[in-house]
């Protein structure tokens, strides 16, 4: 499977722009996470690394096990709880938000979470440049900005081509897991997803809440505000 992003004919990883970057208050906890952790856990974006060339980061004991990427994983929680139950497994977390970072690098430390790396950058080049083809055994957008005005749904994160480049990084079986709390997001995720060739839908329509996703902090703010959850999981072929 070809490149998506640039089968496009015009390569532009910065044609969604799925964030804001707020300047909200870092904790005094997550900044000094963030001033005393990010070396050992955080790793540069880098743009020309050759695909492939990740596996040195985790400890050699996680070295061949299954690679889950979570995308947005905000301040962290359902990463991180998903990471001390399966220590035998790669994480490795996107963000953008600095105090979201700090506070993973704050739960990797209590935790003790070694095997957990996390680049801080726009998640789209980040696929596109660092994680080779094939090489994921699954991705985690949870909860996702859902841009509810029509005039921003070209902000969403989850619609091709960005899904087409996730499923060209997923191995043969691996598989996307979305879920959101905004139920036209959730309809139009349903709608792309299935449109694409290389993926096949693991449940028919939406999947039942799988019992190990965590809960996260977006979920839990949704259900106070009385809102149902929507879970997708689509499997690389
Ligand atoms: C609504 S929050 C959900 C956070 C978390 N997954 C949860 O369920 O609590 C969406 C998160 O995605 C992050 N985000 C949005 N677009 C991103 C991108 N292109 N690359 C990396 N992170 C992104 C935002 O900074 C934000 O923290």
């Amino acid at each position: 499977m070809k490149d998506p992003m640039h089968s496009m004919g015009k390569p532009s990883p910065s044609a969604i722009r799925s964030y804001v970057l707020r300047t909200g208050r870092i904790g005094s906890g997550q900044r000094r996470a963030l001033e005393s952790l990010a070396p050992d856990y955080v790793v540069p974006f880098e743009a020309s690394r050759p695909p492939g060339t990740l596996a040195h980061l985790w400890p050699d004991r996680v070295r061949d096990g299954p690679l889950i990427v979570d995308i947005g994983f905000g301040m962290g929680e359902a990463l991180a709880a998903m990471a001390a139950q399966h220590r035998d497994r790669r994480f490795l977390g996107i963000e953008v938000h600095p105090p979201g970072v700090g506070s993973l690098l704050q739960r990797i430390e209590t935790l003790a979470l070694d095997h957990v790396r996390i680049v801080q950058h726009d998640a789209v080049p980040v696929v596109q440049a660092m994680l080779g083809a094939a090489s994921v055994d699954a991705f985690h957008v949870y909860f996702p900005d859902p841009w509810p005005k029509k005039r921003h749904h070209k902000r969403r994160l989850v619609q091709r081509p960005f899904a087409e480049l996730l499923a060209s990084r997923l191995r043969p079986r691996g598989y996307l897991h979305c879920a959101t709390d905004w139920e036209p997001y959730a309809v139009a995720m349903l709608d792309c997803l299935s449109q694409i060739a290389e993926l096949r839908n693991a449940h028919e329509g939406f999947h039942p809440r799988p019992e190990w996703r965590p809960l996260t902090r977006f979920e839990r703010r949704g259900l106070q505000l009385g809102h149902k959850v929507w879970d997708l999981i689509f499997r690389r072929i």
